[in-house]
């Protein structure tokens, strides 16, 4: 089984570069289906998830080219609608996106079934406001067997209010209503920087959505969508990953380093600068990239995620760790998830003093970590672990991987460029010769 073994202590210095949105680019490659023409997606993250997801595209027809590792040519003309336009269970089983397709191919042929979605378990994770939107739209919308079924006659622009501000139903639902008969209003809507990334794919391949918002801004909670007859082909580079850009910042404050992230929209990463800049690193922003510095304890504050452009529950794990090393106490309240301190255990292994008490967790911060054997319980919360081994003077482990690797390219190899003292191993033995090694 892979696991990272890491020798910590050392503060991550250097450049590392950030790749293309994860989140943006799921909702992406599955709108890429919705015109018959090609359509070439560039800066496309080379990670477990949009790797699944592509498979799932070629399962249903569609015709994908890798030009190179991360730019993907997608062709929508080779899917016969005929068939039953089924994403089976196989790829949604392994990543909760799959469901995009839904959207996608209600919004291109008035049909479409896939697995119900399964996803990094930190919460009940419900598509009861996909389902709503999707009805709104005049789609009939089946479950059974696992698998949701929706179909249309035909769709028409409707009045959607999401009840709860959720990223995914946002971003189905506009995909579903871009050809629909008429206007369709989206209140409510998630604003995060990837809703208007996919809002503006969509509308380099012809569709009419307003509202969400200037890439170099946060989208609005309204997006009003005019449908069109039919989308053609485009060229679309994905924007940088909030979250991985946020996850080396994090990391550099938390190691007391010095690192350049390149390749990234500061406006994006304002919660997260302003949260560094309160408990004492340095940030400094430069046109397409960030600076952190830290060389001493960091202070205590207090966290609460919220949707953009309030503070990223995907950044709470990564921000956590560095709070529980504060001086002082912090309070981290959990709003989105009703299951993401996950990662409390493990830390805890490492020397933290954390409880937790409901959406809530209280942080006593220590000096240090000590070194661990740990898993990753998911995504966020194994970034956030690899970071507290990379803190602790120390050799951790972090086994469970596949969970980072979902969403972090090249996450090892990225932070040994930061001169971190990380290896990705399988075998005791391997274990033993980093050690001898690092000394
Ligand atoms: C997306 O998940 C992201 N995943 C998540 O990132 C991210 O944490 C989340 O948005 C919030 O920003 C992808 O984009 C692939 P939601 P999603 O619908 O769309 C409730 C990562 O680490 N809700 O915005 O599933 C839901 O229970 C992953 O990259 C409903 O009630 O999240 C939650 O409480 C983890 N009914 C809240 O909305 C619904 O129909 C936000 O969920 C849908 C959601």
């Amino acid at each position: 089984m892979e696991q990272y073994v890491i020798k910590g202590g050392r503060p991550l210095e250097g450049e590392v570069t950030i790749a293309g949105a994860k989140n943006a680019a799921l909702g992406i490659l599955a709108a890429a289906v919705m015109t018959d023409q090609e359509v070439t997606i560039e800066n496309v993250p080379n990670v477990r998830d949009t790797r699944v997801l592509l498979q799932a595209i070629q399962g249903i027809g569609a015709r994908v080219r890798y030009i190179d590792e991360h730019t993907v040519a997608i062709c929508g003309g080779t899917i016969n609608p005929n068939t039953d336009l089924c994403v089976d269970d196989e790829y949604i089983r392994k990543i909760r996106a799959s469901y995009y397709l839904l959207g996608a191919l209600l919004g291109k042929y008035n049909h479409s079934q896939v697995a119900l979605p399964g996803g990094c378990d930190i919460g009940a994770r419900p598509i009861d406001l996909h389902i709503k939107g999707f009805e709104a739209l005049g789609a009939h919308v089946d479950i059974a067997n696992g698998m949701i079924s929706v179909e249309a006659d035909e769709l028409i622009g409707s009045h959607i209010y999401m009840d709860v501000i959720s990223v995914g139903a946002t971003i189905n639902v506009m995909m579903a209503a871009v050809m629909a008969n008429g206007k369709t209003t989206i209140e409510n809507a998630a604003k995060e920087p990837h809703i208007v990334d996919v809002a503006n794919f969509l509308n380099s391949m012809g569709a009419n959505i307003r509202g969400a918002g200037n890439i170099k801004g946060a989208g609005t909670d309204v997006i009003r969508i005019r449908g069109v007859k039919s989308l053609h082909g485009t060229t679309y580079s994905i924007i940088p990953d909030q979250i991985e850009a946020g996850t080396f910042m994090v990391a550099a404050a938390a190691t007391r380093g010095n690192v350049l992230i390149k390749n990234v929209i500061p406006k994006h990463l304002e919660a997260i600068t302003s949260k560094l800049t309160d408990i004492g690193a340095t940030v400094i922003e430069y046109d397409d990239s960030v600076r952190v510095m830290c060389n001493k304890r960091l202070k205590a504050t207090n966290i609460k995620t919220l949707p953009y452009p309030g503070f990223p529950t995907d950044m709470q794990p990564q921000m956590a760790v560095t709070l529980a090393l504060s001086n002082g106490t912090s309070i981290v309240t959990e709003s989105i998830f009703e299951n993401r301190f996950k990662y409390v255990a493990e830390l805890s292994r490492m020397g933290a003093h954390i409880r937790v008490e409901g959406n809530t967790a209280i942080l006593d911060g220590v000096e240090t970590f000590t070194g661990a054997n740990v898993a990753a319980p998911d995504l966020r919360a194994g970034a956030a672990l690899v970071i507290a081994a990379l803190v602790a003077n120390d050799f951790s482990t972090v086994c469970d991987i596949k969970y980072i690797q979902r969403g972090y390219e090249k996450f090892d190899e990225k932070l040994r460029g930061l001169g971190a003292l990380i290896e990705k191993v399988e075998t005791d033995k391997e274990i033993q010769k980093f050690k001898l090694k690092v000394g």
